[in-house]
């Protein structure tokens, strides 16, 4: 484990970002109760970190979804591995995720998702690369907009490793 990562947001940012996120989904959702839907593994740290900040009566669910085919290119044609323990009919949801690049992920899920009905369904993103964009989504709340580059750390990994740096840096390239 050589590579050198050089720090893109450091955690004190992170949790900055994170707090004002929480008191605008607080404000945002205010008398309301939340269904917080977070997406293994990648958006578990943010999702811890948001959860706590977010001020309302709320549950937390897990959904892991996998692109076919290989790790840091999103193939479009995604499968559901893990779903939800309660059925989200008539509930406020807020869907968390730790970063949108293509886009393909997430539009497939939110798209799932709708089908069941929720009374209002959101998403939230800890990182937004909009260069790679090319499925049509767009995130509620977005934590950072980033540029077109690979990162890792604060849940987001690269080949399994690198998740638990409490930062977000990018492998450099040797
Ligand atoms: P999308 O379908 O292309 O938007 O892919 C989203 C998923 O790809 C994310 O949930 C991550 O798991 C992964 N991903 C995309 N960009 C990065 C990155 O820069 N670092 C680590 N994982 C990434
Ligand atoms: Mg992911």
């Amino acid at each position: 484990m050589a590579d050198r990562i050089s720090v893109m947001l450091t955690e004190d940012q992170i949790d900055a970002r994170i707090k004002e996120l929480g008191d605008e989904i607080t404000k945002k959702y205010e008398g309301k109760e939340l269904v917080l839907i977070c997406t293994l593994k990648g958006a578990v740290f943010f999702a811890c970190e948001l959860a706590k900040r977010i001020n309302l009566p709320s549950q937390m669910e897990f959904m892991r979804c996998e692109s076919y085919g290989n790790s840091d290119i999103s193939s479009g044609n995604v499968k559901l591995l893990l779903d939800l323990d309660q059925n989200i009919a008539g509930k406020h949801v807020l869907v968390i995720e730790d970063i949108i690049d293509t886009g393909r992920t997430l539009s497939y899920l939110m798209e799932h998702l709708k089908t069941r009905k929720p009374a209002s369904i959101e998403l939230v993103a800890l990182l937004d690369k909009p260069d790679r964009r090319v499925a049509d989504i767009k995130a509620d709340y977005t934590g950072f907009t980033i540029p077109d580059k690979f990162v890792v750390g604060y849940g987001l990994d690269y080949a399994q490793n690198y998740r638990q740096l409490p930062y977000i840096g990018v492998v450099e390239q040797d």
